[in-house]
């Protein structure tokens, strides 16, 4: 496919890199005080990939290193990739700072084949069985909430200047701790250190190989090795957080009862065990292999669903109006009595056009997680050598204005018909598409619904006064995160 042309050694990653860096330390992050000349020439990095389909067409190439990557544009071609041609592009390339992390085990990074599929299968099982068997995990999530919610009230009381409340680490909190809950069999109070070190661990590791010079080991792995900066942060914390969960799984070992597992790492041991009773020897089950799981869901699952909720809130303050419609339905359906339930989702369409619409505008997995071709093939008109780097664009789907109206405008209603009624769209693919799409999307789906209607029950959001709002270009990092922002909080009953 045509694309632009590469530098000498870096390829185009250069010509990526630096405009990127330059957008994040002077544009991303709210850049208040940089002068309007420089901010208005910026452009984050998922909207300079969606424009560059303008100039190449919907499937274009760049070289990153010597590494051949595809970019895929678009609703049709996108689906033509992942759904129609899945069985040659759901494999997962091999990219160095993930693979010193992963060794290509778990379900994220893992290759595409029977282990994966296994394993998928297994931990999408538990997911339903256990804990997810819908009704069983939402009390989790409301005590969860009830928390968030009393922290709310008294963060609101103590701002007495009126100069705003950050959500971030209370949200936060409470998605990890569904997480953990699931994975770990317990929830930790949002004060707990152990737990609020562990979070912290995974942030920074992932802001390290996401956010500075360490993606340069992509390009030279070696560099994985240097004994000092971030080099040799990205170790210590890979230490870290291996010390940490493998402690946590030889505990449940312990004091394992295998009538009663009590969360998915017992599940896990349960089945090794019975693989071994059943004499399996090339059974990819084993204690490491668990240890990458854990992994998985807390780096795949708590960003992504933080950032989610991040997201509705920025638009409900920046958009007071249809705040304060989705505040009046769930008024009329759920009450002031009782709390939002999972039973009340079909009766709330205007708040999930809302939700979706939100999801639509900001797509937190911008590029989804990169893909890999298995094989060599015709793909619409160009051969595509095996072991290219397919990047699914995401946020280019939903900006597709063959298949969205006026599609940079926010716009909850373009989801409900002439009735009301909530229109389901298949080119809604925050979750992606495809054999690879969104193991946790069911467990999201929950989550995000949960969390914006019962905070919007009780609360009513501002921003603070005189306070403009933050860029809404958001922060570009492994998600798409909103630039910093406080909301003004105030209890509605
Ligand atoms: C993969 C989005 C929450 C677990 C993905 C992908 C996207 C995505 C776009 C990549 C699809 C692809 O590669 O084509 C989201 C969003 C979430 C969310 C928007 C929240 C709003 C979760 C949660 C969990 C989870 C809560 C776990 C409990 C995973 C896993 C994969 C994945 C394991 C890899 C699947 C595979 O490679 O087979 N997610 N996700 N996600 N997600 Fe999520």
């Amino acid at each position: 496919p045509p694309g632009p042309k590469p530098w000498p050694i870096v390829g185009n990653f250069g010509g990526f890199l630096v405009p990127n860096f330059i957008w994040r330390r002077f544009g991303g992050r709210g850049g208040e005080d940089v002068p309007k000349s420089k901010t208005r020439t910026l452009i984050s990095p998922q909207v300079l990939i969606t424009e560059q389909a303008k100039v190449y067409g919907n499937i274009y190439s760049m070289w990153v290193g010597s590494q051949l990557v595809v970019v895929l544009n678009g609703y049709e071609v996108v689906r033509d990739a992942l759904s129609n041609r899945a069985d040659v592009f759901s494999d997962r390339p091999e990219i160095p700072t993930v693979t010193i992390m992963t060794k290509r085990k778990g379900i994220v990074f893992a290759p595409y084949g029977p282990v994966w599929r296994r394993q998928r299968k297994f931990c999408h099982t538990t997911l339903r069985n256990f804990g997810l068997g819908k009704l069983s995990l939402e009390p989790c999530i409301l005590e969860g909430l009830a928390v968030v919610k009393s922290e709310l009230l008294r963060l609101s009381e103590e701002d007495t200047e009126g100069s705003g409340v950050d959500l971030t680490p209370l949200i936060t909190n409470s998605v990890s701790n569904v997480i953990s809950y699931i994975a770990l069999g317990q929830r930790f109070h949002h004060a707990d250190r152990e737990f609020g070190a562990l979070l912290d661990l995974m942030a920074r590791g992932l802001e390290i190989i996401a956010n500075s010079a360490a993606v340069l080991i992509n390009v030279f792995p070696l560099l994985y090795y240097l004994p000092f900066g971030v080099f040799r942060e990205v170790r210590q914390v890979e230490r870290d957080i291996t010390a940490f969960l493998k402690q946590i799984i030889t505990r449940h070992r312990e004091t394992l009862d295998p009538a009663n597992p009590r969360d998915l790492i017992d599940m896990y041991l349960v089945e090794m065990l019975a693989q071994e009773a059943a004499g399996e020897t090339d059974s990819s089950f084993s204690e490491d292999y668990l240890f990458y799981i854990i992994g998985d869901l807390f780096i795949a699952g708590t960003d992504t669903t933080t950032n989610t909720v991040l997201w509705m809130m920025l638009y409900m303050v920046v958009y007071p109006d249809i705040q304060e419609r989705v505040q009046a339905e769930i008024d009329a359906v759920v009450g002031p009595d009782r709390v939002p339930s999972l039973t009340d989702k079909g009766s709330l369409p205007f708040t999930e056009a809302t939700m979706m619409e939100v999801q639509r505008m900001t797509v937190v997995v911008p590029l989804a997680i990169p893909h890999m071709a298995s094989e060599t093939t015709e793909f619409r008109g160009y051969t595509i050598p095996k072991g290219t780097v397919i990047i699914p664009n995401l946020w280019s789907v939903h900006r597709d204005s063959t298949v969205w109206e006026e599609p940079d405008d926010f716009n909850p209603s373009r989801f409900l018909d002439d009735q009301g009624k909530l229109l389901r769209k298949e080119c809604f693919i925050p979750f992606g598409i495809g054999r690879r799409v969104c193991m946790g999307e069911q467990l999201a789906k929950m989550e995000l619904f949960l969390m914006f209607t019962s905070l919007l029950q009780a609360f009513s959001f501002r921003l603070p006064e005189g306070l403009a709002p933050p860029p809404m270009h958001g922060r570009f990092g492994l998600t798409l995160a909103p630039c910093p922002y406080t909301v003004t909080v105030r209890p509605r009953q």
